[in-house]
């Protein structure tokens, strides 16, 4: 289909950035042209052979994925997630480790100057990560802005608290310069944070619903979750579930999930050394006016959802599992 819209991935394949990227490729109208690592959930080198596992998983290893930032534009990585997303960052749920594919020869950078020349003014970035590689690619290719349909990010907290700081979420506070430098750019930007991701919930149903489908990709699925509900599990829902943050800022990148509360409003990273490091300060004084009168904000932020994103996405990925077992 000629008129596929391309979208690059930019992501640190842990769990949810692999249900993401499953959500993603089971599109029809959305073609993933390229899939860049940066460190977060475990290092860049192993998030990029993780997004390899998963494109083997459903045979399309044809697409490109090259290897990003291993360190924070400023200082070093302090921490990567393994206690959430498991030794091998894909919840130790057997896929297998070996990958018979390579890694692009491009870094993420150069991988993204290609695909934005290629596309254009098409090119929408769906970023799941920390922003580093965009940001080293904001510095390095200075019409990058303008080549770029849209920027669409799964990280921050409006007004929720934070989920690696009681102020930050892990994607922003693992770069808040990056993070920085990517809000403040001129192109569309939507930002999707904790506010939404933590109340879109899968649960025990959830997971039997795909275990049930019996197909390789649901039953992956399946088990990465059920490490997934693990970590999430005793520690912030007191009751065997979880997020799929990346998942839910794809679903709003393709339009299948549309914000209740939707506002274009001013978002700033608090980059200093204090407790707010990493914190993304969000305009959100509008709200008791319904938001009107914000206009001149510049990030569309997710405030509110339906909760209807977990059926959503186990109904995605039940299809596209019946369809690659046809
Ligand atoms: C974000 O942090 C990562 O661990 C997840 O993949 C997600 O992108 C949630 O805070
Ligand atoms: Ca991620």
């Amino acid at each position: 289909m000629a008129d596929r819209t391309p979208v690059l991935i930019d992501c640190d394949t842990g769990i949810d950035d692999a249900m993401a990227l499953l959500f993603m490729l089971a599109q029809d109208r959305y073609d993933v042209v390229g899939i860049t690592s940066v460190f977060g959930n475990n290092t860049a080198a192993q998030c990029a052979i993780n997004s390899l596992r998963v494109l083997e998983l459903v045979g399309r290893t044809d697409i490109p994925v090259a290897v990003g930032a291993e360190q924070p534009l400023v200082g070093e990585v302090t921490y990567l997630a393994t206690h959430v997303h498991g030794s091998d960052g894909l919840g130790d749920a057997g896929l297998p480790v070996d990958v018979t594919a390579s890694v692009d020869a491009r870094d993420a950078v150069q991988l993204i100057d290609d695909l934005s020349r290629e596309h254009a003014g098409r090119l929408r970035i769906l970023a799941v990560a920390p922003l580093t590689n965009l940001a080293h690619a904001l510095e390095a290719i200075p019409d990058l802005t303008q080549r770029i349909h849209d920027v669409v990010i799964m990280g921050g907290a409006a007004d929720a608290p934070g989920n690696q700081s009681p102020a930050a979420e892990a994607n922003i506070i693992h770069d808040p310069e990056a993070a920085q430098a990517v809000l403040s750019a001129d192109w569309g930007l939507t930002l999707v944070p904790l506010d939404v991701t933590m109340r879109e919930v899968l649960e025990e149903s959830d997971r039997t619903a795909l275990f049930d489908a019996a197909t390789p990709v649901t039953e992956f699925v399946a088990r990465a979750t059920d490490f997934y509900f693990g970590g999430y599990g005793s520690d912030v829902y007191a009751r065997r579930a979880s997020p799929a943050h990346d998942a839910l800022a794809a679903a709003i990148l393709t339009g299948d999930i549309v914000p209740t509360v939707f506002p274009e409003i001013d978002v700033t990273v608090d980059c200093t050394d204090g407790p707010g490091r990493g914190s993304t300060i969000c305009d959100t004084r509008g709200r008791y006016r319904g938001f009107e009168g914000t206009a001149a904000g510049r990030v569309r932020v997710a405030l509110q959802t339906d909760g209807g994103f977990p059926r959503v996405l186990v109904q995605t990925l039940v299809d596209y599992g019946s369809r690659l077992s046809r």
